[in-house]
């Protein structure tokens, strides 16, 4: 069995354990889903506003917090530590080709360039945007490349940049489920993609293993953008797990808030606990203790108050709202539901990381499975991305 096939099996076998912590939706639940755990609950309900805050952004301070509570908490965020930083190469790149790309982008491609083995082959960019990651390997390896891409603004913008700067890179202007982009995926190719959602980097991965292509590497993002209702194992040991996946669950990776200043924190208080509080009332005028969606709302709405939202959400709705709603006491219940949520999405955040490397590794262990050596670490800091993890796979017999 191999190290990740290995680690798959301990972190799944924690996440199974203890779905009952992580595998919900708090915001469609009246209270907190743990009835027998009372005084955990009492106990969250204790936590104050500003410690919320300071657990939230610190999984090492959130596990010894949980510690007490949830045995495998300090097991599940050491477990996430065996996926360690990669070997970065310095490789300069020629002054002036950071050029129109925002900060932060240009760090992770720097980041990701460096992590990559120099394996002399062409490169093939998959969902490349405006190529900025192909124009770093082209100038870099003086290799070809293919970079292929969805919108054809972004290819027309990518070509000229290219060009500009003299670089060997060709567009691909094609759908990348398509059968036709099948073509610019080769056997003597190192396919990479920096960020590509879901499904598009999953069917990189297939698509290169089913022509033997010589090596991948992909930074996974946005897992619950698939064409299923549910996630499908893509190796052997993820197809044993008994963990079925909504998109709601894979969208928990996702979860990483950057720190939120005072006031985008209060606008989201009022936005959420009138949301929390108007479906309380539907509940009720409905009969159905279901959650009910109301679409986005134009955010001037919410200085209008409480029941001005109610009379919005209700039109959307079709539902007619009866005269003498005590709304303040709606608004109340509203907003003591939005701490209570706020504070199971706290307990899920435990389980974010050990997740994604779930599904990271369900990658590596597919690839295995297919022939290819594989690595999978982190290639930047958590500050320039927290979708920072890198799968990297060569075919044992590439010659160097
Ligand atoms: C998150 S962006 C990443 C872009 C680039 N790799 C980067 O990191 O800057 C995803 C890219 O995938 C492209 N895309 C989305 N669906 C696609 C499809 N079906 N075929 C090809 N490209 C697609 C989008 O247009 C977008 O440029």
């Amino acid at each position: 069995m191999s190290n990740y096939v290995e680690l798959f099996h301990r972190l799944d076998a924690l996440l199974v354990k203890n779905r009952q912590f992580w595998q919900f939706m708090p915001f469609a639940e009246r209270g907190f889903v743990w009835p027998q755990h009372a005084q955990f609950c009492q106990w969250l309900m204790t936590i104050d506003d500003s410690q919320l805050q300071l657990l939230t952004h610190d999984i090492n301070a959130l596990t010894a917090a949980l510690m007490p509570w949830i045995e495998d908490a300090e097991l599940l965020t050491h477990l996430t530590t065996e996926i360690q930083p990669l070997n970065r190469t310095v490789r300069s790149v020629p002054q002036g080709f950071d050029c129109g790309i925002p900060g932060r982008k240009w760090q992770q491609i720097i980041a990701f360039n460096e992590v990559l083995p120099p394996l002399g082959l062409p490169w093939l960019e998959w969902c490349a945007g405006k190529g900025y990651l192909g124009r770093v390997l082209a100038v870099s390896h003086q290799q070809s490349v293919t970079s292929l891409e969805w919108q054809q603004q972004l290819c027309i913008d990518g070509e000229q940049a290219a060009k500009q700067l003299e670089l060997n890179i060709n567009f691909v202007h094609a759908d990348a489920f398509s059968a036709d982009s099948d073509d610019a995926i080769a056997t003597e190719q190192h396919a990479v993609a920096l960020h590509a959602c879901g499904d598009l980097h999953v069917s990189l991965l297939q698509r290169v293993a089913a022509k033997k292509g010589a090596a991948v590497s992909i930074s996974p993002c946005c897992y619950h953008l698939i064409r299923q209702s549910h996630y499908q194992p893509m190796s052997a040991a993820a197809m044993t797990s008994t963990l079925v996946l909504s998109k709601h669950d894979l969208r928990l990776p996702l979860q990483e808030t950057v720190t939120a200043g005072n006031r985008v924190r209060q606008l989201r208080f009022v936005e959420v606990s009138f949301r929390l509080g108007f479906d309380l009332l539907q509940r009720e005028l409905n009969n159905i203790d279901t959650y009910l969606a109301i679409p986005n709302v134009q955010k001037a709405l919410l200085t209008q108050g409480f029941e001005a939202f109610c009379q919005w959400a209700a039109f959307k709705k079709g539902i007619e709202l009866p005269a003498n709603i005590d709304f303040n006491m709606w608004q109340r219940q509203g907003e003591k539901r939005f701490a209570i949520t706020e504070r199971m999405e706290l307990v899920r955040q435990l389980f974010r990381r050990p997740l994604e490397i779930w599904l990271a590794l369900d990658r590596a262990c597919f690839l295995e499975e297919q022939g290819y050596k594989v690595v999978l670490g982190s290639f930047c800091d958590k500050p320039i991305t927290p979708r920072n993890l890198l799968i990297h796979a060569e075919r044992g017999d590439i010659a160097k």
